[in-house]
This record gives C-alpha cells, sequence and structure tokens, in this order.
C-alpha cells in the first residue's frame, strides 16, 4: 500500500488521540455498529480529503467497517495531525498522503496520488478535491458517482460551478445541514479559533478589544466565546442583516478601517478575501494580533505583511512577529491559515460527531444512488438532520417531548382562532 506521511513511527500517538476521539463521537460509533454487519460500502471506492485529525481518524474507520476501499489526503497544508496519519496508514491500511506543512506543490501532488483510486465518491472539505478531479473526469475511466462537501466556502465555490453548468456530479452539501454548521460552525470554531489563539500566545482575552470580521456562523460562534471569556468584542460586516444581528446581540459594529486601531486581537471568519488589507495593518496598535478562521488563507493580506514589514522573525511554532516600517510589531498567528486547526486541534469530538454522522449518511445514500442523481448541489434530507440530533440528545441523557396528534392537527390547520 502505498502512503505519504511525516514518520511512520508515530502511529502509536497517533492511534491513542484517535481512540480518545472515538470516546467522545457516539452518534458516529453508533453509525459504524448499525452498519459494520452489512457492509453496504463494500466495494465503493471512497477518496477524502478532509483535515487529518483524530475526528477523521474515526471517520475513517467508520466507512472503513461499513467496507468502503479508502484513500485520504489533508484539505490545507497546516492542518494534518502527523501521527494521526500515521495511524490511518499503519493501523487502518488507508492509503493517506497527508503531511503538516507542505508546500502548495506537495499538496496538490497529495491530492493526485489520493486520487489515483479512481473513487466512486468524494468527500472533501473546501472543494480542492472536487475541482481536481474535474480536471481530470476525462482522463479517469468512470465519473464518480457524488461527492460530499464540508464547509461554507466548499459549497459556495460548487454552488457556483453548479450554476456556470461545469459541475460534473452530484454533491451533498454537507455544510448545510443544520446539525453541521449551526454547530460545527458556530460553537466548533467558536471555541476551537480562541483555543488557536491562546495556545500561540497564551495572551489573557479578557480585558482585550476582539475584533471579529464577519458575523455569520463562525463568527457568532468567535463573538459569543470571546465575549465570554471578557473581551470587548467589535464586529465588522458587509451584510446589514449580519450587522444589526451583531449590534443587537449587543456587540460594537464599525468599520475594519475604524477597528483597525483599536483592535487587540484580530479574527477574520468570512470566505472573502482582502478582509485586513496594507492599510488596516498600516493603522494597527503596536502588538495587535492576527489570526483567520475562514477556510482559505486570503482573508489577511500576508503579502502586504511580507513586503512591507522591515523585519519579520518567527516567535514560538505558531506565530510570526512582523516590525512594520512605523516600529509597531503585528503577530500574524499560524501562516493566517485557519488558526483553530494551525495553532491547536481543530474542533471538539463532540461537534464534529455530528459533521461527520452526515458525512457518513451522505456517502451511503450516494452509494445507494447508483449513479442517478443530477449533477447538482442537494441539501441534506430532514429525517437525515433530525435523526443525527436525536441521536446526539439520545447520548447526553435527554429526551424532549413529541407533538400528540391533537397538536400535530393543529399546527398544520388554519380554522382554529381566538
Ligand atoms: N476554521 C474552521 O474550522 C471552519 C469551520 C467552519 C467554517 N469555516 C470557514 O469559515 C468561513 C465562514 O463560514 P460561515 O459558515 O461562518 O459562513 P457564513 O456565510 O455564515 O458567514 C460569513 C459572514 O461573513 C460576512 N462577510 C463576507 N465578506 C465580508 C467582508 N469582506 N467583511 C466582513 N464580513 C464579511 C458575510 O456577510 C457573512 O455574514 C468559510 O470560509 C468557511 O468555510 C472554517
Amino acid at each position: 500500500m502505498d502512503y505519504r506521511v511525516k514518520d511512520i513511527s508515530l502511529a502509536s500517538e497517533g492511534k491513542k488521540r484517535i481512540d480518545w476521539a472515538e470516546a467522545h463521537m457516539p452518534v458516529l460509533v453508533s453509525l459504524r455498529k448499525k452498519f459494520e454487519d452489512s457492509k453496504p460500502l463494500k466495494d465503493i471506492i471512497v477518496t477524502g480529503c478532509l483535515h487529518v485529525t483524530k475526528e477523521t481518524g474515526v471517520l475513517v474507520r467508520t466507512l472503513k467497517a461499513a467496507g468502503a476501499e479508502l484513500s485520504w489526503c489533508g484539505c490545507n497544508p497546516l492542518s494534518t495531525q502527523d501521527d494521526v496519519a500515521a495511524s490511518i496508514a499503519s493501523d487502518e491500511k488507508v492509503a493517506v498522503f497527508a503531511v503538516r506543512g507542505v508546500s502548495t506543490e506537495e499538496y496538490y501532488n497529495d491530492i493526485h496520488s489520493a486520487m489515483k483510486t479512481n473513487p466512486d465518491i468524494t468527500i472533501d472539505d473546501g472543494a480542492d478535491l472536487t475541482l481536481e478531479m474535474h480536471k481530470a473526469i476525462e482522463r479517469l475511466h468512470n465519473k464518480p458517482i457524488g461527492g460530499t462537501e464540508e464547509t461554507t466556502t466548499g459549497v459556495v465555490r460548487l454552488r457556483s460551478m453548479e450554476r456556470a453548468g461545469k459541475l460534473m456530479y452530484p454533491i451533498i452539501a454537507v455544510n448545510d445541514a443544520e446539525t453541521k454548521h449551526d454547530f460545527d460552525n458556530v460553537y466548533g470554531t467558536g471555541q476551537s479559533a480562541l483555543d488557536g489563539i491562546i495556545r500561540a500566545t497564551n495572551i489573557l482575552v479578557s480585558g482585550k478589544n476582539l475584533v471579529v470580521a464577519g458575523y455569520g456562523h463562525v463568527g457568532k460562534g468567535i463573538a459569543k466565546k470571546g465575549s465570554g471569556l471578557g473581551a470587548n468584542v467589535i464586529v465588522t460586516e458587509v451584510n446589514p442583516i449580519a450587522a444589526l444581528k451583531a449590534k443587537l446581540d449587543g456587540y460594537s459594529v464599525t468599520t475594519m478601517a475604524q477597528a483597525a486601531s483599536t483592535g487587540d486581537v484580530f479574527i477574520t471568519t468570512t470566505g472573502c478575501k482582502g478582509v485586513i488589507n496594507e492599510e488596516d495593518i498600516s493603522r494597527m496598535k503596536n502588538g495587535a494580533i492576527l489570526a483567520n478562521a475562514g477556510h482559505f488563507n486570503v482573508e489577511i493580506s500576508v503579502d502586504a505583511l511580507d513586503t512591507k514589514a522591515r523585519n519579520k522573525k518567527s516567535i514560538n511554532d505558531h506565530t510570526t512577529q512582523y516590525e512594520m516600517k512605523n516600529g509597531n510589531r503585528v503577530y500574524l498567528i499560524g501562516q493566517g491559515r485557519l488558526v483553530n486547526l494551525a495553532a491547536a486541534e481543530g474542533h471538539p469530538s463532540e461537534v464534529m460527531d455530528m459533521s461527520f454522522a452526515n458525512q457518513f449518511l451522505s456517502v451511503l445514500k450516494l452509494s445507494k444512488s447508483n449513479g442517478n442523481l443530477e449533477p447538482k448541489v442537494y441539501n441534506i434530507d430532514k429525517e437525515q438532520d433530525e435523526e443525527i440530533a436525536l441521536s446526539k440528545l439520545s447520548s447526553m441523557g435527554v429526551e424532549i417531548d413529541k407533538l400528540t396528534e391533537e397538536q400535530k392537527r393543529y399546527i398544520h390547520s388554519f380554522d382554529e382562532g381566538t
């Protein structure tokens, strides 16, 4: 079996971490138990391009137990956990191509290596694998039955391909499941992005001016957790409705140009490019800390830092100090890549439990479709969302009420008033 990991001898460490994640992912484990005997994914080749974390290790185990033949690669140059990659290769016997800290060229080479199995189903996060599959489809023996997409930015890219008539196989938008974006993006990134900043700097968040660019799912999660830690949260937005929500949630709302000079810590969460530009950086206070939680490293102008700083040095594994021409120092965490994976461990396992249960059930759905779905971007069924939410609640020992027949009739009728 071919694979490319940093150091295969790290496998036993990786295995322990995957075991830890597994103990915190009851929904995914229950799906494994449900399907490990019937093996519904037998003879299905799946290529995954997800952050290679301990939680991904549990998804790999689950897909394998259901009979899938797997190959894997990372979806970001700086997010692979090398010990987990080693365990996926050594213990799970999966052809994984992922090393932390690769160049762009190595990153794409790894995607191409993973694609060599000619997959029936792709699992993606950010749409890089899906795009590479599209470029290669002419050369491959057969088109995939379908694929899944994990994150907002990936879904945005794939919907854009669909509109342009360029999408060649169906994609299930896992991100758009309520049990994904309302939990993973909000609670997962909300906590882990701050975790990344704290691990990289050990700053006291309390009392800091925390500027959050974007008040979507990720932004509102970070704002809430930052506020809980005692930060004074300032939000920047381009969408008037999101800006209004931030204002009524109790935060200051202003432009980045204004916030630049008052912020102590900046986190971008927009999925957009050039959110913190050269001019903004020139206004920042001495000691300002910059981090990004959006999918790609385009939100903070790292180029401006690299070209305009008079001095650049690494001060620890995750933090780079830039001395600007005015003498101020600004600090960039994780090279402007997603801070929760570059400087911490990514989302807690408990929240990835639901995201990856959605991934698993979506792969199962695609495998049953026999290639009969049109090349479109599909939403998750409401039933799948509710099944996952119920399973998660039950794992937490939570019971909820059920509608009576009379209540069901009432909420769907119009004839009963005052
Ligand atoms: N780090 C992670 O682990 C992680 C997890 C989930 C999502 N993501 C990524 O985070 C990004 C945001 O995801 P989301 O689900 O919150 O998306 P979202 O669409 O819910 O929110 C994005 C918000 O940013 C705002 N925005 C866009 N351009 C802006 C700009 N120039 N300035 C200020 N605000 C701007 C939008 O109006 C919107 O309200 C995406 O790239 C997504 O893929 C990362």
